[in-house]
Formats: C-alpha cells, sequence, structure tokens
C-alpha cells in the first residue's frame, strides 16, 4: 500500500477506535471526527429553492466533484459518491458494529485491516444534508475543494463557507449552539473580528424591497422572526445579548446593532457568521418544503455576485420571453462539466446568447457554437455584450438618456435636429415606438414573438444604441402586457415606462457592482488570468466575472466566430460536438404551425444525434405545462421526446443513457424542473450518447 494512503487508513482506524465507546460504535462520534474534524464540513445556500427547480443540487455535486483534488493522489480527478446522511449512517454502523464482535481495545489489527481495505470507499464518500434552499456537505479527509471556483462558477449558489452548527429547531440547545460557536472560533485561523448576523426578518424585509425578485423563493425564505425564536429555554434574543456582553468574544465577533441593516452593517469584512433557518425537505413532493425547521450558522467565505443574474432572462438586448434564465442555463453547463472534458459545446436554438455568455462568464476553454434561425441573434448577443462591458460612466449616462424616454413625461414625439448631418431625427422613443407599430401592423397575428426580418435587422443596425435598447424596452412592452392591452387594463405607454422602470432599477444594481469592483482592479493586464475579480463586500469576498471588465473589441471577434444568426438548428454537422445544450421554441409563445413544429423537433432529434461525438451529451429544455392555460403542442410532450431521443440513437447504433451521478436522493436525477412562478414549468431532459 502506498505511503499516503497508508497514513489515510491509519487515521480512519484511529477515527473508528476513538468512537468506540465500550464495545458499542457511536456514529455521532465518529461522523465528527472524521467529516467534521478531520474532513471538510461546508454549507451552501442557494438562490432558489426547490420549489423553482432541483437543478442547483445536481449542478453542486458536479461542481464539488469537478473543483476538487485528493490530497493523496495528486493530479487526479477525486472520485466523490453523495450519501445522505441516514444513508451513511447505517452502512458505515452496520459495518463497523459487525467489526466489534468480538473487539479487543488491545489488539486493533482487525481495525486496521479493515481500513486498509475499505479506506477508497471512505474517502470517496460525501455526506449531504439536503435541505428546501440550502445544502450541508461533509466532505471526507483528503478531499480539498477549490471553494472560490464552485461559487463562482455556479448558477445556483449564493454563498459559501463552513458549517458551524445546524439543528433541529425543536431540539437546538443552547448549550450546543455556543459550543459550535466557540469550536469555529478555536479552529479558525484568522484574528480578525467576524461579524456574526442574524438573517432576520426585522433587520432585513423592510429594507431589502429592491432585491425582491432576486430572493423571492429563494434566501428569502431563510429569515428568522430573531425576537420570536428561542433555543430550547431560553430566548434566542437573550442568548445573543449574553454573547455581545461576553468577554469571551470581545475582538472576536462583531454584533450589529439591531435595526436596517443597511444603516447598521457598515462594515466591509472577509467572512460573516450568519444564523439563519432552512425547512427540511419533503418526504413527499420535493417541490413542497417538509415539516421539520433547522437553525443554520454558516460562515460565509464567498459570495457569487454576477451581474447576469441580477437581469436573468431579461437581458436588455432582448426579443421575446423565451429566454432562458442565467442561473438555470449556468446550472445546466455544469451538470454536464464531470463528463464533458475540453469538448465543443453548441447551442442551436441560441435567441439571445445566454448560453454563449455563461460559457464566456466561466471562461470555459471549450469551443462554443451558437446559433438562431433569427436574424437578429448576432446583433442581440453583441448589444447585449456592449452593455455588460460598458463603464460605470456610460452606464450612468444610459440611465441619464433613459430617464428621458418617458412618454408620458419628457421629451418624447419631439424631433431633434443633427447639425453634423443637418438631419432631422425621432427621439429614441418615439423612433422605437414605429418600429414596434410597423412589426404589430406587419404581423397582425402575433402576439407573441415578431420575426425580425433581415432587412428590418439591418435598419436596426443602422440605429444609435439608445434608440435600440429603447426599441428592446419597447418590444418588452408590447409582448409582456398583451393580455392588459386586450382587456384595456393598460396601453402601451404605461407598459412602457413600467418596463423602462425596471431595467433602469436593474441597471442601477449594475452600476453599483461595478463601482464596487473599480477600486480592485489594478490593471485590466491583471484580468486575465482568473474568470473572477475577488473583492471584499460587505459580509464576505464577492466574486464577480472578469468579463464585465474585458475590452468588447477581443470579445467582439469570439462573437464574429462563434454566433451564427439565420441558421436552421437541423443543420448541424455530424460528430462535431460534445454537449448539445438547447431551449427549442415551445409553440406555446409563438403562433407557430405545430405541424412545422412537429417537422422540426423531430428531424432536430435525429441531426443532433447524429452531431454528437461518442460519449456526448444533449440537454434539453422542453415545457411541462403552461399556467396560462396555453395548450403545449404535442410534439413538446416530454414523454415523446425521450422515447424520440432513444429511438433516434438506436436507429444511428448509438444507446442513450442518463448520465450516471451518484444523487442522494433518486428525485435530482435528470429530468429536472424548473417552474416560474406565473407562465410555466420547465423539464429539462440530459441524456449521454454512447
Ligand atoms: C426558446 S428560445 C431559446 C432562447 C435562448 N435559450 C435564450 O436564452 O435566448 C427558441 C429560439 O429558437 C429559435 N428558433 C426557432 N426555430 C428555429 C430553427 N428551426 N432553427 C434554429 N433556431 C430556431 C428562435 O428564434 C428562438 O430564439
Amino acid at each position: 500500500m502506498e505511503e499516503t494512503k497508508l497514513k489515510q487508513a491509519k487515521l480512519l482506524t484511529k477515527c473508528i477506535i476513538d468512537s468506540i465507546d465500550g464495545f458499542e460504535f457511536r456514529w455521532e462520534l465518529f461522523f465528527k471526527l472524521w467529516f467534521r474534524e478531520n474532513g471538510n464540513p461546508l454549507f451552501f445556500l442557494f438562490k432558489k429553492n426547490l420549489s423553482v427547480t432541483n437543478t442547483q443540487y445536481v449542478e453542486l455535486f458536479s461542481l464539488l466533484t469537478k473543483h476538487s483534488t485528493s490530497k493523496y493522489e495528486v493530479g487526479k480527478e477525486p472520485k466523490l459518491f453523495f450519501y445522505s446522511t441516514e444513508y451513511i449512517k447505517i452502512t458505515f454502523s452496520e459495518v463497523i458494529t459487525s467489526l466489534l464482535e468480538d473487539y479487543n481495545p488491545n489488539d486493533t489489527t482487525k481495525i486496521l485491516f479493515f481500513s486498509k481495505h475499505y479506506i477508497d470507499i471512505f474517502s470517496s464518500s460525501v455526506v449531504v444534508d439536503m435541505f428546501f434552499g440550502s445544502c450541508a456537505v461533509f466532505l471526507p479527509n483528503g478531499i480539498k475543494t477549490n471553494l472560490k471556483k464552485i461559487v463562482f462558477d455556479s448558477g445556483y449558489i449564493h454563498s459559501a463557507g463552513h458549517s458551524v452548527f445546524i439543528r433541529n429547531i425543536n431540539k437546538a440547545k443552547k448549550n450546543d449552539f455556543l459550543n459550535s460557536i466557540d469550536y469555529y472560533l478555536e479552529t479558525n485561523l484568522s484574528t480578525k473580528e467576524i461579524p456574526f448576523v442574524i438573517y432576520s426578518h426585522e433587520d432585513f424585509s423592510d429594507y431589502d424591497k429592491d432585491s425582491a425578485d432576486l430572493i423571492s423563493r429563494g434566501i428569502e425564505q431563510c429569515k428568522i422572526f430573531v425576537e420570536k425564536m428561542s433555543l430550547g429555554s431560553y430566548r434566542l434574543s437573550t442568548i445573543i445579548n449574553e454573547m455581545q456582553n461576553s468577554e469571551e468574544y470581545k475582538g472576536r465577533l462583531l454584533f450589529p446593532n439591531p435595526g436596517n441593516f443597511i444603516e447598521q452593517h457598515l462594515f466591509h469584512k472577509e467572512k460573516t457568521l450568519w444564523l439563519i433557518s432552512d425547512r427540511s425537505i419533503s418526504g413527499g413532493q420535493i417541490k413542497n418544503p417538509g415539516q421539520n425547521r433547522y437553525y443554520i450558522c454558516y460562515e460565509q467565505s464567498f459570495v457569487n455576485d454576477s451581474p447576469f443574474f441580477f437581469f436573468d432572462e431579461n437581458k436588455p438586448a432582448w426579443k421575446s420571453h423565451t429566454t432562458l434564465p442565467h442561473s438555470l442555463t449556468a446550472a445546466l453547463l455544469n451538470t454536464s462539466r464531470q463528463f464533458l472534458g475540453d469538448g465543443r459545446i453548441c447551442d442551436p436554438f441560441g435567441g439571445v446568447g445566454t448560453t454563449w455568455f455563461e460559457v464566456k462568464r466561466m471562461q470555459l476553454k471549450n469551443r462554443v457554437h451558437c446559433s438562431d434561425l433569427s436574424a437578429a441573434t448576432k446583433i442581440l448577443v453583441s448589444d447585449n455584450l456592449y452593455f455588460f462591458t460598458m463603464s460605470v460612466n456610460e452606464l450612468t449616462q444610459l440611465v441619464k438618456d433613459l430617464q428621458l424616454c418617458y412618454p408620458t413625461k419628457s421629451l418624447a414625439g419631439q424631433y431633434k435636429f443633427n447639425f453634423n448631418t443637418s438631419n432631422i431625427t425621432l427621439d429614441p422613443y418615439t423612433h422605437a415606438f414605429s418600429l414596434i407599430d410597423r412589426l404589430r401592423k406587419e404581423q397582425k397575428d402575433e402576439d407573441q414573438e415578431f420575426e425580425l426580418s433581415e432587412s428590418f435587422v439591418s435598419e436596426l443596425l443602422n440605429l444609435p444604441l439608445l434608440t435600440r435598447f429603447v426599441f428592446y424596452i419597447g418590444l418588452r412592452a408590447q409582448l409582456r402586457f398583451q393580455g392588459g392591452y386586450k382587456r384595456n387594463s393598460i396601453k402601451f405607454e404605461g407598459a412602457f415606462e413600467k418596463s423602462l422602470d425596471k431595467i433602469i432599477s436593474q441597471i442601477e444594481m449594475f452600476i453599483k457592482l461595478k463601482q464596487e469592483v473599480e477600486p480592485f482592479i489594478k490593471s485590466t493586464n491583471s484580468l486575465s488570468e482568473n474568470s473572477y475579480i475577488k473583492f471584499i463586500s460587505k459580509y464576505s469576498f464577492s466574486l464577480t466575472p472578469v468579463i464585465i471588465f474585458k475590452n468588447m473589441k477581443a470579445l467582439q471577434e469570439e462573437i464574429e466566430l462563434e454566433i451564427f444568426a439565420n441558421t436552421d438548428a437541423r443543420k448541424l454537422e455530424k460528430a462535431s460536438n460534445d454537449l448539445i445544450i438547447c431551449d427549442p421554441p415551445y409553440g406555446f409563445n409563438t403562433n407557430e404551425d405545430n405541424s412545422k413544429l412537429s417537422d422540426l423537433y423531430s428531424e432536430f432529434i435525429d441531426k443532433a444525434i447524429a452531431s454528437l461525438r461518442p460519449k456526448g451529451q444533449i440537454i434539453m429544455c422542453l415545457p411541462a405545462e403552461s399556467y396560462t392555460g396555453r395548450e403545449l403542442p404535442y410534439c413538446t410532450r416530454i414523454d415523446l421526446i425521450t422515447r424520440q431521443i432513444i429511438y433516434s440513437a438506436h436507429k444511428q447504433g448509438r444507446l442513450a443513457y442518463k448520465p450516471a451521478l451518484s444523487f442522494p436522493l433518486g428525485s435530482l436525477s435528470p429530468p429536472y424542473y424548473w417552474e416560474s412562478e406565473r407562465a410555466l414549468r420547465r423539464t429539462i431532459l440530459h441524456f449521454c450518447i454512447f
């Protein structure tokens, strides 16, 4: 046996022996020794909980494998297998208990023999405790993880760090909680004062309205009513008061004053201890929370601060509501990465470039090819790129310009005289309005997505960028408020103003982020190494993508090589791709003919499978249910498409498999789900094709 492996087997032997009380094996003790003290206990808080999607867990397990290394087998990606606490407790306890039948404390050779044989199993078994909106992960001894990369690459991780204390609220006790904090402080190497913050309704809920969309069905549900809660017979607020006044915590923990978090939390710190609460997952329907509530205290070391998520499915350059959210797209890409290597990624229904932006955000080395039938794809991706790489000054000017575009308040309807060209020009709003009006007249039946012809796109290309942005906002107002127009509850001007309000507030958030990061950028040369910039924000290090500070020109060249407009998805080249990730048209969002759509789906599936190289993957987002009453076209039905994929693979002498990942719960295997509150539920297929 190799020296390093033997060392680890000896450590396992010690952990087992130290967990024997009399002749009985104590699981809790073993767990503490092997996973907490000699392993790595981590906690991940998700942006969205299981009522939205289950992809956050799948991507987390994939990223943990991707970004971990083994201390004992240098250079190898470790094999990790994820089990629930209950499962692993039963397996390990039963096995070890059977070892102890004729246990002799003076002769431990039998345990060492066992450890040597099974060290690979113990050192690859990861324990996970899944909660409704978060997850505790206990990595075994020997696994080193690049937590920064996991947090940054992810679509759904809000923040992560060391796990300090997790207890069922009904069973939590004051001493137990304080002991966990003490142990954390003893083992924490930093000498700096760490804020201890309770994510409470009292201090946050009235003041975080700006981020309501971002936190709803996510971290919002992890807030605590601090003034009402207790640990056993002690009020939580009394315990916190005692901690605040105790000499023991002076200079080590910082307790902010109660009240508005914006006013009270004026620090900038490398880490923060948070006390939050989460629910168990349900034994039945995974989309509903379970009965049990937990106190969770964790150290936030890194927070994911990607501006793409502020906009999610509403990037400024926009053409229809079928855009995929950035969070979901990132999660799906990450899920595929375990098997992808440096393979080629293709999104043949690329739309406004969500997949492309996510590949660039993570700076994946994979080649990428995104295409779309729409003539507008390239200009949309390009305008979005321009927007995300604008400087603070340019963005501030953009907000000022947009503020002049409110039709009922501003200069709208006025003409401008351009002295250079001696032209009279329309103001952006009037110009955008006239373009939308033309689309309305040309495509009378269309209330879901206008086709932007090549000549229309050429016209767009010749407009000033501001007018194009205003056109996209107008398009959003036109398509998003269809029901309101038909009911006469809103007029176009009102809908436009709402859309404008929304985008201005999003841009303002983006400006704030850019302003916060800028001082940490020493030079643009220093930007090339990592995919993220790490900077100290209020509660911890924040990770924000380098791409938003990069030179637009270099990236524009990549658009020329990687984004293709006017391209039918059925034109995929044979054996050219390793991942096809796509979101085809659903039919209920456009007034397409169903028979045409079913031709598209059947032909596309054959072509997609032929275009995948061996061990390639296909990830396909499909509609599962429309909450608006719109009927789903039969050809988009998941059971039918699953069969089509399997059949098509067989026909081509290939085999389609679900990717074999180890999940602590069957309901995390594909197909995955994602659902919006109001419009639809998506099902997502994921197959490997051999
Ligand atoms: C559901 S959207 C995908 C949106 C994309 N994921 C995004 O985030 O922007 C479907 C896209 O498929 C495109 N499309 C429709 N028919 C197509 C075809 N035959 N070939 C390629 N693209 C097509 C539409 O123009 C639309 O952009």
